[in-house]
């Protein structure tokens, strides 16, 4: 199996009728306030103005509290919404667990870079199993927004710019954190986020409006928010943005039409929050009852902390504006939720849990290996890499190198206190018996605050006085120059990448590239290790570092997985999930557009800027191995097949070098004309394989209905064309070893 696919366990059709049977005697016995409050999210935080948590729940229940992590709170406010609530419903305590709650894996685009959907299963069932024993009930995640324009902060928190890649990290994400069966009791319910085209925000800014044809948020944006609805995923959750003029949060197409009329989803749907109440603020509604209206009719169960439901919906019932079949149908799927996943049968957690369960030894053993399969070796000049363990004097530089934060990255849950493994200790602890030196050189800071930090001034970074930076400049490069070998590590703080944290440029926050260049000029090795939430643009390095490791935001024990790929003991394997561009400028950048009459590569057509290429630096798919690998036998089961039936592609690949090693073999195709203009290249297929020295492998790809089926904007609906095809396989985006193939009718 090498094109991806779903396993859903959905429950059995007895289960689900019993429990449908059960939610409707609840619904019949509450109240219309006690229904609005399970159409509520509460703040368990006091950073966001609104009733006291512990008074609403006394007074009316809640469907959920978030924003808070504290288990023994957990159970007090459980009992008092069991014991003093009218209805005595328990709550669904949720928070944002995005890629670790104690133990912290590789940040979500990381994972993607592994190219194993196992890495992303295993990772979050860890994470579940840990939320779980903490009190947790449902994580804001995966967040799988597809993102082309690496300015925009939050692709550290998805799977890249591709759709068949983003589906298949989609579906594993959801199998890990919900597993088999939403009522497994060390699981967590996912919610697929933030529905729909986020990623999209013009000019990278977070939460400016999105502008995207049903064409491409069918072909590109949507796949991967199907792919979870198939794997089972309890929840969604919209988007703030305006898409196409409607705020994503009042979109009937998205939460109704196309949501749970075409896909059939019958979860619940959370605002994101305050995007209620931020129908007002966007200029969509008149008022928060206005907007509590809008959001309802939408098709929005759940207000995030915006009390726009809790205040309102009521009187719009009493008034006649909205029904109670309404208030019904968007309730049922909230208690529903509840019965599956056991929630009226166990609404307290063990309070002696949590510290047995984040002590597991496999919970580390686990983010180490997941953090060694994510990272993604950009260069090695002259086999620079792997090191000798033999080297007496290394100095490691730069200001991420000993920041656990920045190892760790962004989306922390509440409280949690960075323990990560920094790259520095990894490096000491590989070489026990030698001298490493270390020096941070200048600090970087974003120029801006983000709001965050407001909330969470332990993250601050103080700024430095010329003066300092020059100190720290000069000690740096004076710490270089007595080593043998320099490791440089630089990138972006933890507070770089996420949410309200775009950039206009992709270039080396701060005095980075100059420290860099002022290291090199010593004329001894460097190997540079970026620790980083987005593509940066690292022109100089490329061409002048001879050896870049691309270790993202690696998590828990992020230093010992780097040291384990730059000392040999791991062979890298990870290949990119989006483009490097070469300048911030030239985001949104992605291998899958279409071709122009003058296609980009013809030596006679440079006219998309005259002042620098426009290919990217690194392209989509790329990353290399310490071994060497051939692609040959590229084989198709037939020249043409009829519309609607599926050939094999098969291709063999062999490790031609004296190491074992992993590729990555992709399938891409490209239809070359039809009712529409069709991408220059579409991923269709992926499989890691490892392969010992001389060993080859015949890896299987099917290409049938699915893959050869595209949303068309001439004919306004799914089509399948006749039409030729190219196939290629190989080891990136530019893979060369091609065949073709036709569609009949
Ligand atoms: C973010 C969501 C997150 C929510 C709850 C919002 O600001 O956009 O991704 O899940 O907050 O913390």
């Amino acid at each position: 199996m090498n094109n991806y696919q779903n396993h859903t366990k959905s429950a059995s059709s007895k289960v689900k009728k019993e429990i449908a049977e059960r939610v409707n005697v609840l619904l019949a016995k509450m109240s219309l306030e006690e229904k609005v409050a399970q159409l509520a999210q509460i703040s368990g935080a006091d950073f966001v103005p609104g009733p006291d948590a512990e008074e609403v729940l006394r007074k009316t229940g809640a469907g959920s509290l978030l924003w808070l992590n504290d288990t023994k709170r957990f159970n007090e406010l459980q009992k008092i919404a069991i014991d003093e609530s009218p209805s005595g419903i328990p709550v669904l305590f949720a928070l944002d667990v995005i890629h670790g709650y104690r133990t912290i894996f590789p940040v979500p685009l990381a994972m993607a870079s592994s190219w194993d959907p196992e890495v992303a299963v295993k990772s979050q069932a860890i994470a579940a199993k840990e939320a779980r024993a903490a009190g947790i009930h449902w994580t804001f995640g995966p967040m799988i927004d597809i993102a082309r324009d690496a300015r925009w902060g939050r692709i550290v928190e998805g799977a890249g710019e591709d759709p068949y890649l983003g589906s298949a990290m989609a579906a594993a994400q959801v199998r890990g954190f919900q597993g088999e069966d939403i009522s497994d009791p060390e699981r967590v319910v996912a919610c697929a986020k933030h529905f729909a085209g986020y990623g999209a925000a013009e000019g990278g800014r977070d939460y400016d409006e999105v502008f995207l044809s049903e064409t491409e948020l069918r072909n590109t944006y949507l796949p991967p928010f199907k792919a979870a609805v198939e794997a089972g995923v309890g929840t969604f959750m919209s988007a703030y943005m305006d898409l196409n003029h409607v705020p994503a949060s009042a979109s009937r197409w998205l939460l109704r039409e196309v949501l749970r009329e075409e896909w059939g989803f019958e979860g619940f749907v959370v605002s994101d929050a305050m995007a209620v109440g931020n129908l007002v603020v966007q200029g969509h509604a008149r008022d928060n009852r206005d907007a509590a209206q809008r959001a309802l009719v939408a098709g929005m169960n759940m207000d995030m902390a915006a009390n726009a439901y809790t205040e309102n919906l009521a009187d719009l019932v009493n008034d006649g504006t909205l029904s109670m079949d309404l208030i019904d149908e968007m309730v049922r799927p909230i208690l529903t939720i509840k019965a599956q996943m056991g929630l009226f049968e166990n609404p307290y957690v063990d309070e002696g849990l949590l510290d047995e369960v984040v002590s597991r030894p496999e919970h580390k053993q686990t983010s180490r290996w997941a953090a060694q399969r994510s990272m993604v070796l950009l260069r090695n000049e002259d086999n620079l890499l792997p090191l000798s363990d033999k080297l007496k004097h290394v100095a490691v530089i730069g200001p991420v190198a000993d920041s656990m934060a920045a190892t760790e990255g962004s989306w922390m849950v509440f409280g949690h206190k960075p323990a990560a493994v920094t790259v520095l200790q990894g490096i000491k602890d590989k070489l026990s018996g030698a001298k490493v030196t270390f020096a941070p050189g200048p600090a970087i800071r974003r120029d801006f605050p983000s709001f965050f930090e407001e909330m969470f001034p332990e993250s601050k970074i103080p700024e430095q006085t010329p003066a300092e930076i020059k100190a720290a400049f000069t000690e740096a490069v004076a710490t270089a120059k007595d080593a043998e070998l320099i490791i440089m590590v630089l990138g972006e703080n933890a507070d770089m990448a996420g949410e309200a944290a775009s950039r206009g440029s992709l270039d080396l926050p701060g005095k980075q590239e100059e420290l860099l260049k002022a290291v090199c000029a010593l004329g001894k090795p460097v190997v540079l290790v970026l620790l980083n939430g987005r593509p940066l643009s690292i022109n100089w390095a490329s061409e002048n570092v001879p050896a870049i490791l691309e270790a993202w935001e690696p998590g828990t024990e992020g230093g010992h997985a780097v040291a384990d790929i730059l000392f040999g003991d791991v062979n890298p394997g990870g290949k990119l999930p989006v483009c490097f561009p070469r300048n911030g400028n030239h985001a949104p950048m992605y291998y899958g557009h279409t071709l122009s009459h003058q296609p980009e590569g013809h030596p006679q057509y440079s006219s998309r800027y005259w002042d620098s290429p426009t290919t990217p630096l690194y392209p989509f798919g790329y990353g290399l191995s310490y071994a060497s690998f051939e692609f040959s036998n590229l084989t198709l089961s037939a020249a043409q097949i009829a519309a609607g039936k599926s050939l094999t592609v098969t291709a063999e690949v062999k490790n031609t070098s004296k190491v074992a090693g992993d590729e990555v073999v992709q399938l891409y195709i490209h239809q070359k004309w039809g009712t529409d203009s069709r991408p220059i290249r579409e991923l269709k297929g992926f499989e890691r394989v490892t392969l010992q020295p001389g060993e080859s492998k015949t890896v299987r790809f099917e290409l049938g209905e699915k893959e050869l089926t595209y949303w068309s904007t001439n004919a306004g609906k799914w089509i399948q064309d006749t039409a030729a095809f190219d196939v290629w396989v190989g080891s990136d985006s530019q893979a060369t070893l091609h065949a073709e193939f036709e569609v009949v009718a």
